[in-house]
C-alpha cells in the first residue's frame, strides 16, 4: 500500500480526519471504481476513447449527425452491464453508507459513472451527475423512464408515442451534469471529500477537489495511479479501488468503534 500525505495543510487534516461517522463525508467516483468489475475506463490504454471518437458518440452533435451509431454504442454498454457485478469498492461505501446514517452523519455519493454497480452494491443515495445508462429520455415530451432494451429510431415512446424521440438519458459533452447545485451545497458542508477512480481530467466533476480545499476540507484521493490533479489532494492511496476502498472503510470503521 503506497500513503502519501501532501500539502501545507497536513496538521489540520491529521486533526480534521480523525472524524466520526456523525460527520459528512462526499465521496466522488469514476470509472476507476468500476474496473474492478470489468467495466472499460475511458483514457487508460484500451479505454472507451481509445475505440470510439466521443465527438461522434458522446456530443448532442454526434448524435444529431448519427443517431443510429450512439444508440449503437449506448445499447452494447447497457447490455454489457448484464455481464458485470459489483465488487468489494461498491459494496464498502454502501456498508459506510448505512454506518453513517446510523450514527447521524451522511455519506453523499456523487458518481460520474452511467452504470448501475453502486445501486446493486447496495448504495441507497447515488448521484448521478452523467445520467444513467439503465435511463432513457424522450426528447419530444420529456419522461424521463428506467430501460433495459435497446433503442433505435423505431422505438416508440410509451409515454407520448412518438417515434424514435427515446435518447440515452447521460449526460454528453457540452450538456451540463445534473445536481450541480446540490453537489456544491454538499461539498460545502462536508467535513471530507473523497474521490475514488477518477482521472480528474473532465470538468466540473474534476473541479470538486479544488472547491473543497478552497473551504478548507480535507481531500483524499484512492486511485490506480495518481491523478491529473492528484497535487491538490492532502491524502491518497494508490492501488486498486477493490482493494483499497475496503481497506479504507475498515479503517474509518474500526477507528470508530475502538
Ligand atoms: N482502481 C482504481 N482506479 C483505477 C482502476 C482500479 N482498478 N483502474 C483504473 N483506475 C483509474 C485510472 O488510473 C484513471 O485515473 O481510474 C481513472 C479512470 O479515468 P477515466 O477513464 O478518465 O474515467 P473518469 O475519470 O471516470 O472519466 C470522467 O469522462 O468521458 C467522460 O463521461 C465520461 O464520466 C466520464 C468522465
Amino acid at each position: 500500500m503506497n500513503v502519501t500525505m501532501r500539502g501545507l495543510l497536513r496538521p489540520v487534516i491529521l486533526i480534521r480526519c480523525h472524524m466520526d461517522l456523525s460527520s459528512n463525508i462526499v465521496v466522488l467516483t469514476g470509472a476507476g471504481i468500476s474496473a474492478d468489475s470489468g467495466v472499460a475506463t475511458f483514457r487508460d490504454s484500451g479505454g472507451i476513447w481509445a475505440k470510439y471518437d466521443y465527438r461522434e458518440v458522446a456530443t448532442p452533435e454526434g448524435y444529431a449527425a448519427n443517431p443510429t451509431l450512439v444508440h449503437e454504442f449506448y445499447n452494447l454498454r447497457r447490455s454489457g452491464l448484464n455481464e458485470v457485478e459489483p465488487n468489494a469498492a461498491h459494496q464498502a461505501l454502501a456498508k459506510l453508507e448505512i454506518a453513517m446514517a446510523d450514527a447521524g452523519g451522511s455519506l453523499t455519493l456523487v458518481t460520474q459513472n452511467v452504470d448501475d454497480l453502486h445501486e446493486r452494491g447496495g448504495s441507497k443515495s447515488v448521484w448521478h451527475m452523467h445520467g444513467e445508462l439503465r435511463k432513457v429520455r424522450c426528447t419530444a415530451c420529456g419522461q424521463i423512464r428506467h430501460w433495459q432494451q435497446d433503442l433505435s429510431l423505431k422505438t416508440e415512446c410509451p409515454a407520448c408515442h412518438a417515434l424514435g424521440t427515446l435518447r440515452p438519458h447521460i449526460v454528453w459533452f457540452g450538456e451540463m451534469p445534473m445536481l450541480m447545485d446540490e453537489i456544491a451545497e454538499a461539498i460545502a458542508n462536508a467535513d471530507q471529500f473523497v474521490s475514488i477512480g477518477t482521472s480528474g481530467s473532465v470538468y466540473p466533476a474534476a473541479g470538486f477537489v479544488g472547491e473543497a480545499r478552497s473551504l478548507g476540507i480535507p481531500c483524499m484521493e484512492i486511485n490506480l495511479e495518481p491523478s491529473e490533479n492528484a497535487y491538490l489532494f492532502d491524502a491518497a492511496f494508490y492501488g486498486p479501488a477493490a482493494e483499497q476502498v475496503p481497506l479504507w472503510v475498515e479503517r474509518l470503521l474500526s477507528s470508530v468503534s475502538r
